[in-house]
């Protein structure tokens, strides 16, 4: 993985991979997505956050046939998107789940493998049974699962049971699983989630690095530090619409955004009240050197 772009890549961008336009998605008398457009760029990691029940994940399972929108259009490169989920990903696109959706009983290695069943001629069941014309596919998909599993970082764990992971490294193995359909565009539902500081910063790196592969992202985080330092672009839906869209200064200053979702600055950044207790402590400290350690000058 290289850690080399930690940038927003704007020069790469071009032409639009997803093209969602007027998308609405209607369960009974709820309307969870209202005539959504976005667009994802070649090149580009698009952010899309909002609160709590806003309408992200529907949006993703309308981009990814696991619902039929109500009303709108989705495009992957040009092309409508077939209705139905499986061929979604054999067209390009794939996504990781909020609610992890890992096979828990097979192995790491397992696991991505059987993410190829998109790529690969003999399909799902013969990947499953290990049946006849498999075996000779077999060392080719394994060389790509692997070299996967050492891009996120995993290939030590392959033959672990993918429920014995700690929860960081089954949202890894998740993505991983994502890359091995050989995706234009990865979706993200949440990637962090759990995670702690240390594995979120890996998180960053590793979309950066996806990215750098030639794969658009579209991402749903609630962590802002991650979106902002992440994206291109954000777009905020609130209530099922898209109330703003923009790269990060805008969507970070919208006020409309800070009443509706973003509140008060990052949560842990400290506030004036904070920052002059730290100066005026440091004040004290450097006029007390010489008191002994441990003492008046500890807080
Ligand atoms: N299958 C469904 N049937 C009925 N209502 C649904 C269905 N799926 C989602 N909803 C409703 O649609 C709204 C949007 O939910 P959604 O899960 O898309 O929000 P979200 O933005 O992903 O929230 P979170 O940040 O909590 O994950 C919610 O009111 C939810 O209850
Ligand atoms: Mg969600």
């Amino acid at each position: 993985m290289t850690t080399e772009t930690t940038a927003p890549n704007t020069a790469a961008t071009g032409q639009a991979v997803l093209d969602a336009r007027g998308v609405t998605m209607r369960f009974g008398g709820l309307t969870a997505v209202r005539n959504v457009d976005l667009t994802v760029n070649s090149g580009e990691i698009v952010g899309l956050i909002g609160p709590n029940g806003a309408g992200k994940t529907t949006f993703f399972n309308c981009l990814t046939g696991l619902y039929i929108p109500t009303e709108g259009e989705v495009r992957y490169k040009g092309t409508v998107l077939p209705p139905k989920s499986f061929k979604v990903t054999a067209a390009g696109v794939a996504r990781t789940f909020q609610n992890i959706r890992l096979f828990a009983n097979m192995t790491v290695l397992e696991n991505v493998l059987v993410g190829r069943h998109t790529r690969t001629k003999e399909g799902l069941w013969s990947a499953l049974l290990r049946g006849p014309g498999f075996k000779k596919a077999e060392k080719a998909s394994e060389e790509r699962a692997m070299e996967l599993l050492e891009f996120i970082g995993l290939a030590h764990k392959r033959d672990h049971l993918a429920r014995n992971l700690p929860y960081g490294e089954q949202r890894k193995l998740e993505i991983a699983r994502a890359l091995a359909s050989e995706p234009g565009l990865l979706l993200l539902d949440e990637p962090t989630a759990g995670m702690n500081p240390q594995e979120t910063r890996a998180t960053e790196e590793l979309v950066f690095a996806i990215r750098d592969q030639g794969i658009a992202v579209l991402v749903i985080e609630h962590d802002m530090r991650f979106i902002f330092n992440l994206c291109d672009r954000v777009a905020v839906l609130v209530q099922g619409e898209k109330l703003v869209e923009g790269d990060s200064a805008t969507v970070q200053g919208d006020e409309r955004v800070v009443a509706a979702y973003l509140g008060e600055p990052f949560e842990g950044a400290p506030g004036t009240d904070e920052i002059t207790e730290v100066s005026a402590a440091e004040t004290h400290a450097d006029t007390t050197k010489d008191a002994a350690p441990g003492k008046e000058t500890d807080r």
